[in-house]
């Protein structure tokens, strides 16, 4: 048997084990706890890598959940954000670069007409809610299966998956994604599997009256990038019209990530309320609601309150015009997405010579990989898929110093920088071929 790989991590543990004495699961989210000896500390990121504090060096492939889009410290954005600096950070007034960023979104995406800021994605969609609710005066909303939307209570209510009884003809229940979230907020929300026309249309026939928004993401960012289809998008658009529903298209992941224009501009489809997020600063944290002008202009005294003590902070706006500029202006994107395609193309041919099964979700920007003959079009069908050799694969990746998602239904990230670096494919590719190999050798594991 082929030994399996090892790192050493004795630093990170150690730092966990003191870390768990002042800090809940000694991390700062919840997500960043690997388990007890496999907790890592980052000690600095650079272009496509990551180095933790016991000196391994990752290709890194979930890049902070997708903000460093051209990669670790970027030299070129932190140039501009440390002119940033010199502005001064927040004062609770305005600043002349606030109306340069937003023009430049406003070109970028013409949905875009109206912009404000916003400091993260949590707090772009949450405004956008409260948006729709304060232009249609009403309460409800309708989410999409296997979409996220941020840490609001509004929006942490999904399908039960995990308890779902596939055979069943019922659907599975609308829960909290944790403790702390009051069930009296579940009376205002509604859920919809995606890419289900008939059941689309029911819903809104049903509770479009009283529906404030549907909030979708077309490129499922945190639910292995499952695409909508396109007339699927449409339909809600034209739903959204008919019965005067606010369409919330949330591109705090696929934003100035799958195209200049994001998803919506990919798919042609015009939202009346857009969030965009990560990409937008590279990093630097500001978010961005936008919009159609008759419905942006209820920020307002009397209308839907907006705002906050960091919003549009000096240096995340330095950053955001750096990148926006970059991504609007060089062929950045493309570097992005033809890297995606080599990887993705590096990893079929690992695994059709060993007569593995699988498909590929999203854009090659922000991709999945599934070991299925066809990649799931909602997260119902999520849960048919073999997700047990992806997390078992994922699990070798981190010990051969590449970091992806421990959990099938995170995309795979690209940055710009791996596309200038080609050692990152090269390692990358060497790594899957041995985890592939150990899955094959080893079998699944359960837990
Ligand atoms: C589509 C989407 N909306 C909203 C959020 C929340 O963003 P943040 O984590 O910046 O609050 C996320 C985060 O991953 C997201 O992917």
């Amino acid at each position: 048997m082929t030994a399996l790989p090892k790192r050493n991590l004795d630093k990170s543990n150690a730092q966990f084990q003191r870390a768990l004495k002042r800090l809940p699961l000694g991390v700062s989210s919840t997500f960043r706890y690997w388990g007890d000896d496999r907790t890592i500390y980052v000690h600095h990121g650079k272009g496509g890598r990551t180095w933790d504090i016991d000196g391994n060096n990752y290709v890194d492939y979930r890049l902070g959940y997708g903000p460093a889009i051209l990669g670790y410290a970027d030299d070129r954005v932190d140039a501009a954000a440390s002119k940033g600096m010199e502005v001064g950070g927040v004062f609770a007034l305005s600043t002349e670069r606030e109306l340069i960023v937003a023009d430049r979104i406003s070109r970028m995406v013409p949905a875009a007409e109206l912009v404000r800021f916003s400091n993260s994605g949590t707090e772009a969609v949450m405004a956008a809610l409260r948006l729709a609710r304060a232009y249609t005066g009403r309460e409800q909303y309708l989410l999409v299966e296997g979409g996220y939307h941020g840490l609001f209570d509004a929006a942490m209510w999904m399908s039960n998956m995990d308890e779902w009884d596939l055979g069943s003809n019922q659907d599975p229940e609308l829960v909290p994604y944790g403790k702390g979230i009051p069930p009296t907020v579940k009376q205002l929300a509604h859920i919809t599997p995606m890419n289900n026309y008939e059941r689309l249309e029911d819903m809104f026939k049903k509770h479009g009256d009283k529906l404030a928004a549907m909030l979708i993401e077309p490129i499922q960012g945190n639910c292995c990038s499952i695409m909508a289809e396109v007339e699927y998008v449409r339909l809600a658009r034209e739903l959204c019209t008919k019965y005067g529903v606010m369409l919330i298209i949330d591109e705090v992941k696929s934003g100035f990530r799958v195209g200049k224009s994001g998803i919506q501009g990919l798919m042609g489809v015009t939202p009346d309320i857009t969030t965009f997020a990560k990409a937008v600063a590279n990093g630097y944290p500001i978010s961005v609601v936008a919009g159609r002008e008759e419905v942006m202009r209820h920020f307002r005294y009397g209308g839907a309150s907006h705002g906050g003590t960091y919003t549009a902070h000096s240096v995340s706006l330095a950053a955001a015009e750096e990148t926006l500029r970059i991504l609007d202006e060089t062929d950045a994107l493309e570097t992005i997405a033809n890297y995606g395609e080599s990887l993705k193309a590096g990893i079929s041919k690992i695994l059709d010579a060993r007569n593995i099964v699988h498909s590929y979700t999203g854009h090659p920007s922000m991709f999945g990989l599934f070991f299925a003959e066809t990649p799931p079009n909602n997260y119902r069908a999520w849960k048919t898929s073999d997700y047990s050799f992806y997390d078992t694969m994922a699990h070798y990746l981190h010990d051969l110093n590449i970091i992806v998602e421990p959990d099938s239904r995170e995309p795979w990230f690209i940055c710009e920088a791996h596309g200038k670096d080609p050692s990152c494919l090269t390692d990358t590719l060497n790594a899957v071929e041995r985890a592939v190999d150990l899955v094959l050798e080893h079998g699944v594991m359960t837990e």
